[in-house]
């Protein structure tokens, strides 16, 4: 069925058909029984699947990853495809209108996607307005905060104050977003200093929060292994619970595209399939080097179950999907769950 949905939305400019689908997914609860027979189709209940990570209960390793469902609007309807977790975001503090369209582009032949969406978001107040209602207790909720693109970098950690503030009562855990590409000097934040600064003042309101709640930090593939290094450090000086490895990347290599019309696309992050080994090696990396010292959630082009299991081979604790999502629809998740299943992991 998605396959001839995909067909359509594939037609449609790339923005257009994503807000076609959401408008799709909301209208599913119009329909009676809708959600007990999504459930029924898209759940794989089996308490092996069943993780606790960073002191969170996940009923499966497989969630969804930032910038879908970036205003809290839908992840409601979206856990009932069989996501234990859902992450939304990034917000922002003020809402902010994003980069000029077009800003998202597909790559079929490379099952991939260009986007310099720049945290199109409507702010942090509206998304926790929206994250109040929860209809199944049991889905996961991760917040991820980033900055305004206004905002200059010497002021960036009070926005993610600003959003983790307002966020702290409706989310599980929280992703310090210092990893797009299309936000511009965002990734300096990634240096080792401002970053232990920023990750710091956030561990010092969480410290005094009576229920702490999981801080973790979302990467670029692009890192060198000497900056994955910091990154280890980091994490282990500011005691935050992990690491989401990886965001979109910056690199154009090996696309089966004539390089002029990749260049023509412009900036961006590429996600999808050109991106599973890269962020298969980083992830490995971190787990190897910090001997595994903290979990890391693995994203980024898992497309077929076996991506995913490569993900949980080289030590994921849990996985994402955004890409996969989009080209292969909701029964990939129930896929690599019953993959995840017969290897025992
Ligand atoms: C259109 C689009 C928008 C995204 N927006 C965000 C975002 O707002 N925040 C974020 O942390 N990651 C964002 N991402 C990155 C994804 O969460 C994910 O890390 C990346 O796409 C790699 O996974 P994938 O290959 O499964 O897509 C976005 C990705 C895409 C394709």
């Amino acid at each position: 069925m998605y396959a001839v949905l995909k067909f359509f939305l594939f037609k449609l400019n790339p923005e257009k058909a994503h807000y076609l689908t959401f408008w799709l997914i909301k209208c599913t609860n119009y329909l009676p029984f809708f959600t007990f027979f999504a459930k029924k189709i898209f759940n794989l209940n089996n308490s092996k699947l069943k993780k606790t990570v960073f002191g969170l209960d996940f009923k499966n390793p497989v969630g969804l990853a930032a910038g879908l469902d970036k205003d809290a609007i839908a992840f409601n309807e979206l856990g009932n495809f069989g996501f234990s977790f859902i992450e939304i975001g990034t917000v922002t503090p003020k809402p902010q209108p994003g980069n000029d369209k077009p800003r998202l582009f597909r790559l079929p032949k490379n099952q991939a996607l260009i986007n310099r969406m720049g945290f199109n978001n409507k702010g942090v107040v509206e998304a926790a307005k929206k994250l109040k209602i929860r209809k199944d207790k049991t889905l996961i909720i991760g917040g991820n905060i980033g900055k305004n693109k206004l905002t200059p970098n010497e002021n960036a950690v009070d926005d993610y104050v600003v959003c983790f503030n307002e966020l702290f009562d409706v989310v599980d855990y929280f992703v310090v977003n210092v990893s797009s590409p299309n936000t511009p000097n965002l990734r300096e934040l990634q240096e080792k200093e401002p970053l232990t600064n920023l990750l710091n003042t956030l561990q010092m309101l969480n410290f005094n929060k009576i229920n702490q709640k999981p801080i973790l930090l979302k990467i670029a593939p692009d890192l060198t292994d000497l900056q994955l290094d910091d990154i280890i450090e980091i994490v282990k000086i500011t005691k935050i619970a992990g690491v989401i490895a990886t965001n979109t990347t910056i690199s154009r290599n090996d696309l089966n595209y004539d390089k002029v019309d990749i260049e023509k696309l412009g900036m961006g992050g590429l996600s999808g399939k050109p991106l599973t080994k890269r962020s298969t090696e980083v992830i490995r990396y971190l787990k190897t080097k910090s001997n595994n010292a903290f979990p890391v959630i693995g994203v980024g082009g898992i497309h077929s179950a076996e991506d995913a299991l490569e993900k949980l081979k080289a030590g994921a604790d849990l996985i994402q999907l955004y890409t996969g999502f989009v080209y292969h629809g909701p029964k990939l998740i129930k896929q690599i769950n019953r993959a995840i299943l017969n290897e025992n992991m």
